[in-house]
């Protein structure tokens, strides 16, 4: 992957979304991720780091090794992780098709919001399981935007969501993977497959939410994918900004 087929980008702005995104699911998401102390654990396609800290934080003697493809966000990883004094993360540049590791190395994987923006996703969970131990875990988290309902309903608005799942798709990708965990799992051979599906709810009673997920990872996600949408004939400026969500 690319920083020009990642419809997400590698921007400023999106290093604050995986941020606040993170923060603000840190509860719903990791409530029940908890490492075994000397457990050595693969974070794949770490990002900023945005759940590298939750991770560590969580787990204190667990030992994490984060990867990314992209260097640059690999440095702010580093940054945040040693801002927090947090000495259980050791951070590698790889691809995680070609993982620079022997086999059965990890006793545990973890991946959040990646297989999401890969062309072959089976292709990614197998080079996964390979470094993954006999009798290890694997976690996945991914997300669905097919999932996203508002009230009042906007056609215009949902039509902007549609837009970054087409984006998503002309790069490779699948906004919609959440609802096929379960098969993608399976085929590539899991037996013991469990999918707990988490969902946000959000209205004037729960401010946090309409905050840090509504504006500051949804919406921020939307708008993220403007441009892409918009170089690729997907709808127009003037169309964009008439059916913004926010
Ligand atoms: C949406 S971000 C998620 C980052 C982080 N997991 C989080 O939840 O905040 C997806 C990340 O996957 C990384 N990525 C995509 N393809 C990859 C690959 N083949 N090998 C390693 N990292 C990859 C991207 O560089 C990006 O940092």
């Amino acid at each position: 992957m690319t920083s020009l087929d990642y419809v997400h980008g590698y921007t400023e702005d999106e290093a604050n979304r995986l941020a606040d995104q993170a923060g603000t699911l840190a509860d719903l998401l990791h409530h029940d991720t908890q490492y075994p102390a000397g457990s050595l654990v693969l974070e794949a396609g770490c990002g900023v780091g945005a759940q590298t800290r939750i991770l560590a934080r969580r787990s204190p003697s667990a030992h994490f090794v984060s990867v990314d493809v992209f260097a640059k966000s690999l440095a702010l990883a580093r940054e945040a992780i040693e801002r927090e004094g947090l000495g259980n993360v050791e951070f590698k540049q790889a691809n995680l098709l070609a993982l620079p590791f022997s086999e059965a190395t990890f006793d545990h994987v973890f991946v959040c919001f990646v297989l999401e923006h890969l062309r072959r996703p089976e292709d990614a969970l197998r080079a996964l399981l390979r470094v993954l131990r006999p009798g290890g875990s694997l976690t996945v988290i991914e997300g669905d935007h097919g999932s996203a309902f508002f009230h009042p309903q906007s056609a215009r608005a949902t039509r902007t969501i549609e837009c970054l799942s087409e984006a998503q798709a002309a790069a490779g990708g699948d906004s919609l993977i959440g609802r096929r965990l379960y098969p993608l799992l399976r085929s590539v051979g899991l037996d013991d497959v469990q999918v707990s599906p988490r969902f946000v709810y959000a209205d004037a009673t729960r401010p946090g939410w309409v905050d840090g997920f509504t504006r500051k990872t949804f919406i921020a996600m939307v708008e993220g994918a403007a441009e892409p949408a918009q170089r690729l004939g997907l709808i127009d400026q003037a169309a964009w900004e008439q059916a913004s969500p926010t």
